[in-house]
């Protein structure tokens, strides 16, 4: 073997090992950067002798190029589902029965496991390399997603195998691939900034990765896997699930932590019932506890009814409910002006967690439903949603009348309206200052994001007097901080300098922070992408307007009105004289678009638009424009009077394009 090789192979085990420390046991033994120099070690060696690649190296997570759908594959054996049970005597009944069955007194051991809620996967290994991934499907057949699977880092390409061990011929394996509950809130906030869709919950997230045409996609995606046990193998194997379990950690599978033996069902049962309340703990989502016959001859014996096996069940929380006072429905005005009712509660332990506010949705819920001030309520906390006020329980109390929206806002007294056709009732007052809370809670948190600076922190200085619109928090002094209960020197400071570098946050999120009405965060990126400044932006009309991606006639109305407000246009001066950003920074332009990749010069007058015009359209379709000709540009608009630029052009052979072409171009994109 060469030099060459014998250093790859070596490289390979060594980074499978360190991998290993890393995913399967949670212990790695090196740093990141470490990891790093081997893994950039071992491409440069593949590269140098591409004849010595082979598809298990760890370098080939993602070698394939995306494909044009999934092919269906038949799975070895089918991919059953769990029969629930949601209570204590359900379990006990089930444990009874699996004793009635097996008919005799041999002792039956459980092992639990946590019901991971993402999305069950099949892998098949051939002489211990991973040659397929499948998805469940319907339980018989599922989708080929192999090109995807071996870009989820936790997944073995190659069993690990104790020395000396031959490499079963045939090995499935079975697990269920997974967001974590950070990673999926990390993963919505790049989805968001991005113009995209955010994943509604962890198992969508993890469907839909596993379901992308590009495993280049899937590789970025925070996934990892739970291996939950073995389906159709050959050779040796132990006996019982809970032997397989840590067989298969050995072998380089990720086994959950928190799987369990029992020998008892009444231990059992007590170790599901803390889970419900422990389950906050993990950092992804779990929607019960899986619990099974251990030993795989009894297992054998149950057998299955309609692919659900009887040796095994899904443990699962009913929705928790209690029942408690509803004090008092307190109105909170949003930062747009909804009114938005907020159910007081005596605080009430529901599913594990003491709930005292619970969400109502407007008027007409509430009166449907007919929930009262002053009645004993049903509390409902289904998984981690916000709590619900589901209804009254039973009888009104004597002396409790039906619900009515205020008639005035509660903070600013005006009279509150609710537009036709929607179902939430609005205070129409844009100085009511609630709304301008409102507003600086939105400034602080999901606009600017500032560290250490949140929703408490201006909820505090606006109670003290210290703040009423943004520019005060620029104005802000660790002095004043001082003056307020629970800040010392450090924090003070600390907030102060928060709050200053803030100030180079992109003008994309300030236009967001303003809350101009109906624009949240990807059309206030249009509107920034297109109009590339303020002052362009204020100074357009309805029409110009309506040309940024994603602002119908409504909204540009709604944006002209804002613009034309005094107040509103004081605040921008204000704020841009305390040094933030009003202008597009080059960072941000990178708009992708029908001309991305594209670059223009423009060079001389054109007839009815500015320079900056055509500029801010080209860019808006992903174009660029510089200054000057380079080896780079698609073609120089010449207007009137072009100056050196455009001799510069025809003589580099560089495209020339006239009004009457830069028109056709702008229609075409
Ligand atoms: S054992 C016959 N163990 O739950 C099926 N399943 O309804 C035996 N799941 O889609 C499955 N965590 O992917 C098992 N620890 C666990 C599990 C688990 C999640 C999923 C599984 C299947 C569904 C069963």
């Amino acid at each position: 073997m060469s030099d060459s090789a014998a250093r790859i192979q070596e490289l390979r085990r060594v980074i499978e090992h360190h991998a290993y420390r890393y995913h399967v046991l949670d212990d790695p033994e090196i740093s990141d950067t470490g990891y790093d120099a081997l893994y950039d070690e071992l491409q440069a060696l593949e590269d140098a002798h591409p004849e010595l690649i082979t598809d298990d190296s760890p370098t080939r997570r993602v070698g394939a190029a995306p494909a044009e759908g999934f092919t269906k594959v038949e799975h070895l054996a089918p991919m059953g589902s769990l029969e629930k049970v949601t209570t204590r005597e359900a379990l006990e009944k089930w444990a009874a029965d699996v004793r009635k069955r097996l008919d005799s007194d041999e002792p039956v051991a459980y092992v639990i496991e946590p019901k991971i809620d993402g999305s069950a996967i099949s892998l098949v290994y051939e002489e211990g390399v991973l040659v397929r991934a499948a998805t469940r499907g319907d339980g018989f057949r599922g989708e080929d997603v192999t090109a995807n699977v071996r870009a989820v880092k936790a997944v073995p390409l190659r069993m690990r195998l104790p020395e000396a061990e031959v490499p079963p011929t045939l090995f499935e394996i079975r697990g269920e691939v997974y967001f974590s509950l950070s990673g999926l809130a990390r993963f919505n906030v790049a989805q968001v900034a991005a113009g995209k869709k955010e994943a509604p919950n962890p198992r969508n997230a993890a469907a839909g990765s596993l379901r992308q045409l590009d495993p280049g996609v899937t590789a970025e995606r925070p996934l990892s896997i739970w291996i939950y046990g073995a389906g159709v193998h050959e050779g040796d194997a132990p006996d019982t699930h809970f032997a397989m379990l840590g067989w298969l950690r050995e072998r380089g599978f990720r086994i959950n932590p928190h799987a369990e033996r029992f020998e008892t069902i009444d231990e059992v049962v007590i170790a599901c019932e803390q889970w419900e309340s422990r389950r906050a703990e993990l950092d992804y989502e779990i929607d019960g506890i899986v619990i099974k016959v251990d030993s795989f001859a009894q297992q054998q014996r149950l057998g299955a009814l309609h692919e659900r096996p009887r040796w095994a069940r899904a443990f699962k929380w009913a929705p928790s409910t209690a029942v408690t006072t509803l004090k008092h429905i307190h109105i909170r005005v949003g930062r747009t002006g909804a009114l938005n009712p907020l159910a007081e509660l005596e605080p009430v332990q529901v599913g594990g967690v003491t709930v005292s506010t619970a969400t109502l949705h407007n008027e007409e819920d509430i009166n449907r439903k007919d929930i009262r001030e002053g009645d004993l309520v049903i509390v409902q906390r289904a998984g981690d949603v916000i709590p619900q006020v589901v209804g009254p329980a039973g009888e009104h109390l004597p002396g409790t009348t039906p619900w009515k929206m205020p008639a005035h806002c509660p903070l600013c007294g005006v009279e509150v309206v609710k537009p036709e056709g929607e179902v939430k009732h609005r205070c129409p007052n844009r100085a009511c200052p609630s709304r301008g809370l409102e507003t600086l809670v939105h400034w602080v948190g999901a606009a600017m994001d500032i560290e250490g600076v949140g929703e408490q922190f201006v909820r505090k200085l606006w109670d003290e007097g210290l703040l009423r619109s943004m520019p005060d928090l620029y104005r802000l002094s660790v002095e004043q901080l001082l003056g307020i209960e629970g800040y010392g020197e450090i924090s003070a400071t600390q907030a102060v300098a928060a709050i200053e570098r803030s100030k180079a946050q992109p003008f994309s999120r300030i236009l967001f922070g303003l809350n101009m009405p109906k624009i949240g965060w990807v059309l206030a990126r249009n509107l920034a992408r297109h109009f590339g400044t303020v002052d362009r932006l204020l100074a357009a009309t309805r029409e110009e307007l309506e040309e940024a991606e994603g602002i119908g006639p409504d909204r540009a109305e709604l944006i002209a009105e804002w613009a034309s407000d005094d107040e509103n246009r004081a605040l921008v001066e204000d704020l841009r004289s305390l040094g933030l950003q009003f202008e597009v920074a080059e960072s941000e332009r990178a708009v992708v678009g029908p001309l991305t990749g594209f670059q223009y010069v423009i060079t001389g007058t054109l007839d009815g638009y500015t320079r900056d015009e055509v500029k801010a359209s080209l860019e808006a379709l992903g174009a660029k424009v510089t200054d000057s000709v380079s080896k780079r540009t698609t073609g120089v608009i010449v207007g009137e009077n072009p100056g050196v630029k455009a001799a510069k052009a025809e003589k580099a052979g560089v495209p020339i394009l006239g009004q009457a072409e830069l028109l056709e171009l702008l229609k075409g994109a």
